[in-house]
């Protein structure tokens, strides 16, 4: 295996194409190890990841924590609600007193987008963006890669849809660059004031008719409504919002027939998701789950420079 370029992983606008298939390429070995009975190498025994996350989360942390417990790194998770923070810490010595401690990664999920940049400004060990606001949240793009290429078998030359709330959404972004770089056509759909208007710059097509783009899709990715980040008025109700724009039986019907069904969770089941499609055949959802733990695998390994894998 070979080794990271970049000293951090802050979004894949600025991953190379080589740097995101090594780290796919990375992670099958991992996905092995993480279905033997005992998931437990010596590959990161001695180094220290910590978790800093000032937004709530349940997939991503856990699975950078599983994912360095596997490798048998010591992890740590910071609850900015019961840290200095709360008492007025400022990012720069929050990050310095972690550093000064011995911690070798920070892997931190902040609501403002450019945080992790300013972060991997002032730290000197890596730095790990699990979600900066609106801008990027790469592993899970990472792990979208991942499933695609393990279901699909490639990437270059599918058709994808991602539908949804597209202007809040840091998946969106990672996805859009991961796809379009590694040459996959994407078109984006949702309601127009959930379309941000630079959309077509990153090399996608745009649509607020979500049956248009889910036509003849190989993959559709479906985002969460992100509730806790509208300011009101963007669309007429949810019931409203889950007619035009959900994704149910009807709509990805319209998809190939062996389309490949996604969602990063966590869903709002009836608004932007049907119960029957979630848990269909097509359905990854759960897969993508596992897969982010060997993506995170892949990422840490790659960054701290470890052994052997197995
Ligand atoms: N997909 C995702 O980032 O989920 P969490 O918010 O649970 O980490």
């Amino acid at each position: 295996m070979g080794r990271l370029r970049s000293h951090d992983v802050l979004g894949l606008r600025e991953m190379a194409p080589e740097e995101m298939t090594l780290i796919l390429d990375t992670a099958e070995s991992m996905k092995e190890i993480i279905g033997r009975d005992i998931k437990k190498v010596p590959t990161l025994r001695g180094r220290t990841v910590v978790t800093l996350f000032y937004e709530p989360s349940t997939r991503t942390r856990t699975s950078f924590e599983l994912a360095g417990k596997y490798m048998s790194a010591d992890t740590v998770n910071i609850a900015t609600s019961t840290s200095a923070v709360v008492k007025g810490e400022t990012l720069k010595d929050t990050a310095r007193t972690l550093e000064v401690m011995g911690t070798d990664v920070l892997i931190m999920r902040h609501p403002v987008s450019g945080s992790c940049h300013l972060l991997a400004r002032v730290a000197e060990c890596p730095v790990i963006n699990a979600g900066d606001g609106m801008h990027e949240h790469p592993s899970q793009g990472l792990l979208d890669l991942f499933t695609i290429r393990q279901k699909k078998g490639r990437i270059a030359g599918l058709k994808v849809a991602i539908v949804g709330d597209i202007h809040h959404s840091r998946v969106a972004r990672s996805n859009i660059w991961g796809l379009t770089r590694l040459g996959a056509q994407v078109t984006v759909a949702g309601p127009s004031t959930l379309l941000p208007p630079q959309a077509e710059a990153m090399g996608v097509k745009v649509t607020s008719r979500v049956d248009e783009a889910i036509e003849g899709a190989d993959v559709v990715n479906v985002l969460r409504l992100q509730l806790e980040r509208q300011k009101g008025g963007l669309f007429p109700s949810i019931r409203e919002y889950s007619r035009a724009f959900g994704v149910n039986r009807e709509r990805l019907d319209r998809a190939q027939p062996d389309v490949l069904l996604m969602h990063p969770g966590p869903m709002n089941r009836g608004v932007e998701i049907s119960s029957e499609v979630a848990d269909s055949a097509h359905s990854s959802i759960e897969e993508q789950v596992t897969n982010g733990v060997a993506v995170r695998m892949a990422i840490l390994y790659l960054l701290l420079g470890g052994g052997e894998a197995a």
